[in-house]
Parts: structure tokens; C-alpha cells; sequence
């Protein structure tokens, strides 16, 4: 068969390998890495990936060929766990923080994420849509072709609704895809104040119901944490979620160790979100159930906390992670996927190759998409970041700078 395009002569290109499940332990530590190598796609799929000059077989008068001398490729990236859509920012609580005021505590007094609901329920379609769709854009240019998209600052229907909506729309229209979550309880609406059990029974018997019959969500999250939801009222809601068909993540151990850890094993929750204050009995638990952790390191440190995600021992114990950005407009405002690799390698004590299979083909599990993405498999789609880059320790070592240079998704040419 004859390739449309050939990219050829980078200097290394990072092949993940998929072993069919999330790759675990020492698994992490193991990808094939080619140096002097192509990549051919064709129909926007990958067709061949190997190392010297492009095979004679693959090429006719309508090959495309592109020389990439010097350069690293690796598989899109794949941003697992953000909350994309919202009206407004928080620049204004910064100072706060700064003067050592808690996150906790700036929720509690009805700023945070109950800011952003105001901001957000006030927001229109299409303000949210455009906004959205910038910060795509965004995460493009670094290097991020799937990015996972939570609801969450709707507490409410219509709002709700709206943000899946240009979760929806985006998924259609931009170049980057992306994976639906449906967070309605992401915290306690002013409406509910003291009445969090109330709320939960609301999303069971209202929301839920709605998003699975439009469609909307593939994933239910819920925030597990002092003072906003307790173990129990996660276990109820994603329990509920579980039974109508909804696959399951739970912000858990972020701040307080509350049990949400607990409930992710026991639902078989895809994944478990944060483990800042993770035990070393909740790192078994969540090994022996095969749950995926999506860690989040820049919002340890946009939080200013000392506490990382303990990720060696983690993998250490047979679990497999992600790296992922979290990107909000409170606990961390960022779009640079590269930014919280390189925290993984400068705060986590990550290896290169850890850092480049959390982000691909673990990532590509942790939104069930591994069948299609995350790494270099013959027929998965031609989604693939280009780095300014001669190897796979420079982007990781040479921090806060942009070094993606293109971005092919689906074979096309998206940023160059
Ligand atoms: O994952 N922890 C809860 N939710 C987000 C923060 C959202 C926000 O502050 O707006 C998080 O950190
Ligand atoms: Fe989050």
C-alpha cells in the first residue's frame, strides 16, 4: 500500500508500546524508541513506523514526503482530565492566595468554583463556545490533540446542559477531540447550601437521566473532599451513574484523605483524580483494582502545596498513572500539557519515558480511546506532536518553553 504523506528523518520518534490494558509498574518505564526513523500515514492512519530511509514500496508520484531532520515525534498528546468549559477567570482571588488564604476556604465563602458557576451560568453559548475554543487552541500548539472536558460549573440544568453542548459542538468543529464528563457535582450550589444529600439525589433523579438520554457525557466525576462531598454521597451518585451505563472518575484524595480512594476500587472507576494525600493502602487498593491515577501536578503547585502525587511509589506498586494538566480557571490555569510533563520529571522524579506513556498511550486509556490513539499502532489515527526536540529528554529538561513545532491529527497538518 502507497502512503499519502511520509514524515521522515526525525532524530527519534517515541513508540508507546500498547499492550492492551494501561501500561503498569515497571511497564511505565518500557517504549520502543527509534532513532533516524519515519513515520508513513495513510487515509489519516498510521501505516508504518520504522527506522532508516522510507521503504521504496510505500512511496509513489503522489507521496507526499517531509523532511523533519533533527526532530522527536511522538504520539498526540492527550490531555486527560480538564475543566475546559467556564464563563470568567479568577485572577481576582490570586492575591488572596498569595497572602495564604485557602482554596477550601475561598469556596467556603462562596468564591472558587461558586464564582465561576455565577460567571458561567451568566455566560451565553456562544461566549462559552469561543472561550472554549481558544483555550483549545492553546492546548493545540502545545502538543494536545484529545482532551477530556468536565462539566461542573452549571450546578444546574440549563447550565449544566450548555457547557456539554460546547463540549459537543467543539468535539465536531475543532481540531482537537474531545471526551465528555459530566461533573454536576462539583460542588454545592448556593441553592443547596447544607443540603449536599438533596443535591446528590437532584443529580441522580434529574440530570443524570437527561445526559444519558441526549447523549451528552461518556464519563460522571464528582468531588470528593472536605466539606463539599463525603465518600458516601460520591458512592451514591456514582453508583447511580454505574448502573445507567455512565463509566466512572472520582476527584479523590485531593486535599483530605476522605475515602474517595475507597469508592473508586470498589465502583471500578476508570480513574481517580489528584491522590495528593494519597496512603500507601489507598495506592494498593487502587492497584488492585486497575484503577487508572490521573495525576495532576501543576495544581500542587498553582495550590502552592508541598505535597506531590507520591507517583514512584505508585508505579512502584503496580499502578499505572497519567500526567495531566487540569486545566480551570482556579486551581490551575494553564493550557501547557509540556508544563505539567516537565513538574513530573522536576517534582515527581519521573523518567522521560514514564512522563511520554502517561501522557499517550495511558492517557488514551484513561478516556477509553486506546483503540484509536496514544500511540503509533498500525491504523490508529495519525495524530502526532513534532518537538523541537533531538531526543526525548530535551523537552523534558529544558522547561517552560514551548518546543512543539507542528501537530499533524488525523494526518492533516494542524499547526506548523
Ligand atoms: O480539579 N477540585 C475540584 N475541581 C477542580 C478545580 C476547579 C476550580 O477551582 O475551578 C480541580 O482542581
Ligand atoms: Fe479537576
Amino acid at each position: 500500500m502507497k502512503a499519502d504523506k511520509i514524515l521522515k528523518n526525525f532524530s527519534q520518534i517515541f513508540c508507546p508500546i500498547d499492550q492492551g490494558i494501561p501500561l503498569r509498574g515497571e511497564q511505565m518505564s518500557e517504549a520502543v524508541i527509534i532513532e533516524d526513523g519515519y513515520i508513513a500515514i495513510k487515509d489519516g492512519k498510521i501505516l508504518a513506523v520504522a527506522k532508516g530511509d522510507p521503504d521504496e514500496a510505500l512511496i509513489d508520484e503522489e507521496t507526499e514526503i517531509i523532511d523533519y531532520t533533527g526532530k522527536l515525534a511522538t504520539p498526540g498528546l492527550i490531555d486527560c482530565h480538564t475543566h475546559l468549559v467556564y464563563g470568567g477567570s479568577r485572577e481576582h482571588e490570586f492575591s488572596q492566595k498569595l497572602n495564604g488564604v485557602a482554596y477550601l476556604d475561598i469556596l467556603a465563602q462562596g468564591g472558587g468554583i461558586l464564582s465561576t458557576v455565577e460567571a458561567t451560568r451568566k455566560a451565553s453559548f456562544k461566549e462559552l463556545y469561543d472561550k472554549s475554543a481558544a483555550l483549545l487552541d492553546k492546548m493545540l500548539i502545545h502538543g494536545v490533540t484529545t482532551v477530556e472536558a468536565k462539566s461542573g460549573y452549571g450546578l444546574n440544568w440549563e447550565t449544566e446542559e450548555k457547557q456539554l453542548q460546547v463540549v459537543k459542538k467543539l468535539n465536531e468543529e475543532h481540531a482537537v477531540d474531545l471526551v465528555s464528563t459530566f461533573m454536576g457535582a462539583h460542588a454545592i450550589p448556593a441553592e443547596y447550601k447544607g443540603r449536599a444529600s438533596e443535591f446528590i439525589d437532584f443529580i441522580i433523579h434529574d440530570m443524570l437521566p437527561k445526559v444519558k438520554a441526549e447523549n451528552l457525557a461518556e464519563f460522571c466525576d464528582i468531588f470528593c473532599e472536605k466539606g463539599v462531598f463525603t465518600a458516601q454521597e460520591s458512592e451514591k451518585l456514582l453508583q447511580a451513574a454505574k448502573d445507567m451505563g455512565f463509566k466512572l472518575r472520582i476527584h479523590a484524595d485531593e486535599i483530605a484523605t476522605i475515602g474517595g480512594v475507597d469508592v473508586a476500587a470498589k465502583l471500578g472507576a476508570v480513574s481517580a483524580e489528584h491522590l495528593m494525600m494519597i496512603t500507601d493502602e489507598g495506592i494498593k487498593k487502587l492497584s488492585e483494582a486497575h484503577v487508572i491515577g490521573n495525576l495532576l501536578p501543576a495544581t500542587t503547585f498553582s495550590l502552592m502545596e508541598d505535597t506531590y502525587a507520591p507517583a514512584k511509589k505508585m508505579i512502584d506498586h503496580g499502578m499505572a498513572i497519567t500526567l495531566t494538566t487540569d486545566s480551570n480557571p482556579g486551581s490551575c490555569p494553564t493550557a501547557n500539557l509540556q508544563f505539567i510533563m516537565q513538574l513530573g520529571c522536576f517534582m515527581q522524579k519521573l523518567t522521560p519515558i514514564q512522563v511520554f506513556n502517561a501522557v499517550t498511550i495511558n492517557a488514551a486509556y484513561s478516556v477509553c480511546r486506546a483503540d484509536t490513539i496514544g500511540s503509533f499502532d498500525k491504523g490508529k489515527n495519525a495524530d502526532i506532536a513534532i518537538f523541537d526536540a533531538p531526543n526525548i529528554d530535551f523537552p523534558l529538561y529544558f522547561f517552560a518553553t514551548n518546543l512543539v513545532e507542528a501537530v499533524y491529527k488525523a494526518g492533516n497538518l494542524v499547526i506548523s
